[in-house]
């Protein structure tokens, strides 16, 4: 393979980039920055949730068919973004729409089970090769339940999660998610940094934070927390720092280790989930885990949430676990029946999110998609690692199926401590150059592209002429 002359950026070049584009951006979307500011009045940083939000304002969006979107004035986009890994079925899928406004018509709340429940749990036990799964309605309570699932089950409270991994705003796991560096402590030992004010010390402690990628260092831990540890919470392609996949056998030695050691082995697929393989990571990688959490695509664009996984885990929301109930247990577990596990949820199982995920799942994400993600998400990547090459810019292209990201770092990332390198202003040129073209990647350098059903191969040729034209003017 020839070796590439990476150059030296010139970084007067790439901030007067930035600084002409960010005025671009102010110049075509009045009406945005005036919802922006009106929303400040009602919300705080004016969002709905605090990873909607970047300087100088965001987006207003007003509508969105396919692959493309429109802004608050009028401007048409293609999305690259598809609502941070929600919408691998596109836009309002005609099908997706269909089956909305069906069950719109007949009914969308009740205190009863419903049939469509059970066809998309059995359509996630296929997928998943799980034996049970339950219903939330989003992510963060998807990895919620799955950790007191895990806790139950093993009688145990410790759990250990990766540095730079994101499981959602719950306060277990919105720790050491991109910590600052002179916070994050020794490699063999990371500190576990809280990533919000107003959570309780006594919750930090019980999570541990290890490495990612890093199996030997998560087997010391596992052994000086022998006997404590109920889960490991992973995400088997750290999705929230980029793209950084696991290294070979690192997922089947974390298997092996929980284990060994008697804890409940969590993916997190909330990304990964019917987006990278009709069966996720958990296919994708062939590691089967104990427990798996999703959200995001396999509703469509619905509020929508599930895990599931092995019986003898699950069954403990009916009270069949091993371990002994100790008396705050016991207590506990007189509110929602007999359950030895709380599990429930007023809106879970939603029907108007059952007929979203049911036909989103069977009509949409059929099995004859997925060669055809990973397709397109391949060739966006060979193109943008093409330019990279050509115009000698110090980054790499990376993508797993249709989620990809041209990472802006000196070497290849794999954990969360190399990913604090990262070359954020040379991200931020190559946002706004795009957005002001109207190709519109996630707003923010940890997170990626991801592809849909719905994109084309001239669309992506279309980003790749315009990630050019960014690479030329960079490379000056
Ligand atoms: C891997 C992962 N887990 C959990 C979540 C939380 O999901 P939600 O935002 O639906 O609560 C996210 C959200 O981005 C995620 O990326």
């Amino acid at each position: 393979m020839a070796v590439v002359e990476r150059r030296e950026v010139d970084r007067n070049r790439v901030k007067a980039i930035v600084e002409r584009e960010e005025a671009a951006y102010r110049a075509r979307t009045p009406r945005s920055a005036e919802l922006h500011k009106r929303a400040l009045e009602s919300m705080p940083l004016g969002v709905a949730s605090s990873f909607q939000t970047y300087d100088p304002y965001p987006i207003f969006i007003s509508e969105g068919r396919g692959s493309r979107m429109w802004d608050a004035d009028g401007n048409e986009y293609l999305d690259f973004d598809m609502a941070l890994g929600v919408l691998a079925a596109g836009h309002s899928h005609p099908q997706f729409v269909e089956a909305i406004r069906r069950r719109a018509a007949i009914g969308t709340a009740f205190t009863f089970p419903i049939e469509e429940q059970i066809l998309v749990a059995e359509e996630l036990k296929r997928r998943f090769r799980a034996d049970l799964v339950r219903f939330s309605n989003s992510g963060t309570e998807a990895t919620m339940d799955a950790i007191r699932v895990a806790r139950g089950y093993t009688g145990r409270e410790k759990i250990i999660k990766f540095e730079g991994g994101y499981h959602g705003h719950h306060d277990d796991v919105l720790i050491s998610i991109q910590p600052p560096r002179d916070m994050i402590g020794d490699v063999e030992a990371p500190n576990s940094v809280p990533t919000s004010a107003g959570i309780p010390r006594s919750r930090i402690a019980e999570t541990i934070v290890a490495p990612f990628n890093q199996p030997e260092i998560v087997e010391r831990i596992l052994e000086r927390h022998r006997g404590e540890i109920a889960a490991i919470i992973v995400e088997a392609v750290q999705f929230n720092i980029g793209v950084v996949p696991p290294e070979p056998g690192f997922l089947e030695r974390l298997r092996e280790l929980a284990t060994a050691h008697g804890a409940v082995l969590i993916f997190d697929e909330v990304k990964t989930g019917v987006v990278i393989a009709y069966g996720g990571a958990t296919e994708y990688f062939n590691v089967q885990p104990d427990l798996f959490c999703l959200a995001k695509s396999i509703g469509g664009g619905t509020p929508i949430g599930a895990f599931g996984g092995r019986e003898e885990v699950m069954r403990v929301i009916e009270g069949g676990a091993k371990a002994p109930l100790i008396e705050a247990e016991l207590s506990h577990s007189s509110f929602g029946g007999t359950s030895r596990v709380a599990h429930m949820g007023t809106m879970n199982g939603s029907p108007l999110v059952m007929a979203a995920a049911l036909a989103v799942l069977t009509k949409v994400l059929t099995p004859d998609v997925y060669p055809r993600l990973q397709a397109m998400g391949d060739r966006l990547t060979a193109g943008s690692q093409e330019i990279v090459d050509e115009y000698g810019l110090p980054g790499y292209a990376i993508n797993v199926g249709p989620k990809g990201i041209v990472m802006f770092a000196p070497r290849r990332v794999t954990g969360y401590r190399d990913f604090i390198g990262l070359d954020d202003e040379l991200w931020a040129s190559s946002f706004w150059f795009l957005a002001n073209r109207g190709i519109l990647i996630p707003p923010a350098p940890d997170d990626q592209w991801t592809l849909s059903v719905q994109h084309t191969d001239d669309e992506i040729d279309r980003y790749l002429a315009v990630f050019r034209e960014w690479a030329i003017e960079v490379a000056g």
